[in-house]
């Protein structure tokens, strides 16, 4: 079956992403269905010799499933001292490389692998570019499954409005870890990111939040001109 326009855009990231694995490294593997793409290429780079010796570090129970599927070692986070690269997709990436995580349920395995690692390359089709976090994609919240009202309240507070993630059996989503994901819209987007992420780490009871900011080091867009590489400014 021929890929739609947006999975190979997808794929066209995830091509370029491979060209900075080199045989040897400990990868962190993000997870969604642009990682996806990268599995499968990654698998069959290292089916054919290509590539040796890499071994992965999985976000997710997905991630997990489709790396042994692609047939790529795993090894636990704190196995080796150190993670060459993490490869991972993203929600929302600015013209800074701040990102908006999580709409996969995994940020809180993302953002440890990614703040383990010497570098961290985020993989998206262009509809993913934006001028400001929050314009298209809530902001993902993990929260423990108390206090959730407060957090809602907090978030109101801040002009957005949050709502409890939900299956479509209408069941509550709950992450790998057995938490509680709140979406967090805000209409006109977050007008000053750093400072909520500052307060939402305060804040007991959140988990984590799926504001990655200054963690992205390269991000890759698959375009429909072709592939478009952006370097963080240091
Ligand atoms: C997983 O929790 C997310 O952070 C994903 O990385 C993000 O949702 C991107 O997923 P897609 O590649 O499926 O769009």
């Amino acid at each position: 079956m021929e890929a739609s326009p947006l999975e190979s855009l997808k794929r066209q990231a995830a091509a370029s992403a491979l060209e900075y694995v080199e045989s040897g490294m400990v990868l962190g593997l993000g997870t969604g269905s642009t990682v996806a793409h990268f599995l499968d290429l990654l698998g069959e780079r290292l089916a054919i010799g290509k590539l040796k010796d890499v071994v992965g570090i999985s976000t997710s129970t997905r991630t997990t499933r489709e790396a042994r599927q692609a047939g790529i070692d795993l090894i636990e986070i704190g196995d080796r001292s150190q993670i060459d690269l993490t490869v991972d997709g993203a929600d929302e990436v600015s013209p800074d490389l701040d990102l908006i995580k999580g709409m996969g349920g995994a940020l809180l395995r993302e953002k440890m692998v990614a703040q383990s690692s010497d570098r961290v390359l985020i993989i998206v089709d262009e509809g993913k570019a934006v001028d400001r976090l929050g314009t298209l994609s809530p902001l993902p919240l993990e929260i423990v499954n108390w206090g959730v009202l407060g957090h809602i309240h907090f978030i109101e507070g801040r002009g957005g409005e949050a709502s409890i993630r939900t299956m479509s059996s209408g069941e509550a989503f709950l992450s790998d870890n057995g938490n509680l994901m709140l979406d967090c819209r805000f209409s006109g987007g977050i007008e000053e990111p750093t400072r909520l992420e500052v307060e939402l780490q305060a804040r007991a009871g959140v988990v984590e939040s799926g504001l990655f900011l200054g963690i992205a080091d390269l991000a890759i867009f698959g375009s429909r001109t072709g592939t478009r590489e952006v370097n963080r400014e240091s």
